[in-house]
């Protein structure tokens, strides 16, 4: 049942902090606008990142950033471990991925997001140092049905009968790459079809586990840090996400090891990824998608389309903006 009174303590993130971090994300979105489809990945996310982190400076949170653009050297901005926001209000873990789809926006493709998500401090996973994470998520209908340990035939079997439908109705989605070629082929031997996405598996993690979505798997290989951020939709959506790291190298497994991650095909469920329901997770469109339509600006106007989700509600909300363009430029 939704507590009335859970938004009371200024301990945790609270509704009204959605709202908030909504405009960071559409300042990201908008600051984008001019590198869709230009080619230029390093520059839509510098700009991106720029604009987020300004937003993230005028925050009422006290926010410590635990999945970020990278180690500090590396990232000067938005790095693992930096402090956000005024300071005052509420403790909070922050992901952000200012841009997930770098790609897909320098080349104009669908499904680029800009994204932050918050949970309570101490709350949030710091998977960085292992690069990807093999990830398994679905809607409701796939909690305590299906398990990333199993078989994807299996799985895809178990969720279809799960969800009252013939395995040939189900559609699983998997980033397109070659390390996933033998899963793909085992997908459509099952009689699953498959949605092959260029890039952005938060997006494909989210849209699996959303009621009258398209999709009703997401699954393979991606980025760990994506993985965790979307464990913060996961919850709002009552959907299933598991995780499992995936080093590419001994090395980066010592790394893993070293930084105290749990490897050798452990599977991380979704209140270790997260601990505890009081999440909240948002995303602006840079690109068009089945998610969220795309940032876009016309003459006088910036429209932005945005999703807010809350784990301690259990809701997924679209805010639809409209920008005076001249404030921007
Ligand atoms: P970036 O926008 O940060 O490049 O991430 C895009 C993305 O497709 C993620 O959504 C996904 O988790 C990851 O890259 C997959 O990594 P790779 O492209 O190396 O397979």
């Amino acid at each position: 049942m939704v507590s009335l009174t859970a938004d009371m303590s200024p301990l945790h993130p609270d509704r009204n902090l959605a709202l908030e971090l909504v405009r960071a994300t559409e300042a990201a979105a908008i600051r984008s606008v001019p590198f869709i489809g230009r080619g230029q990945k390093e520059l839509a996310d510098g700009a991106a990142v720029d604009a987020m982190r300004a937003f993230l400076t005028t925050v009422n949170f006290d926010g410590v950033i635990v999945i970020g653009e990278g180690e500090k050297d590396n990232a000067p901005m938005l790095f693992n471990g930096e402090h956000v926001g005024t300071g005052r209000g509420p403790q909070c873990d922050i992901a952000v991925d200012p841009i997930d789809g770098t790609s897909l926006t320098a080349e104009g493709r669908n499904n680029a997001l800009s994204v932050l998500a918050v949970s309570d401090r101490g709350s949030m996973l710091d998977a960085s140092s292992v690069f990807y994470m093999d990830k398994i998520v679905t809607g409701p209908a796939g909690v305590g049905v299906v398990d990333i340990r199993l078989p994807v035939a299996e799985n895809i079997r178990l969720l279809a009968k799960a969800l009252g439908k013939p395995v040939d109705e189900l559609v699983v989605s998997v980033l397109n790459r070659p390390r996933h070629a033998r899963l793909i082929e085992e997908i459509r031997a099952s009689g699953a079809g498959t949605r092959l996405m260029s890039d952005g598996d938060v997006a494909g993690g989210i849209n699996a586990a959303r009621h009258n979505a398209r999709t009703d798997m997401c699954i393979g290989v991606g980025g760990s840090p994506e993985g965790v951020a979307t464990t913060c939709a996961i919850k709002a959506l009552g959907g299933h996400i598991q995780g499992r790291l995936w080093p590419r190298d001994d090395d980066e497994k010592q790394r893993g090891i070293d930084a105290g991650l749990k490897l050798d095909d452990y599977v991380y469920e979704a209140d270790e990824m997260v601990t505890g329901n009081n999440t909240i997770f948002v995303a602006t469109g840079v690109t068009n998608g089945e998610l969220v339509a795309g940032v876009r600006r016309d003459g006088d106007y910036t429209y932005t389309e945005s999703v807010v989700l809350r784990g301690a509600s259990g809701t997924l909300r679209r805010i639809s903006s409209e920008h005076l363009t001249s404030k921007w430029l």
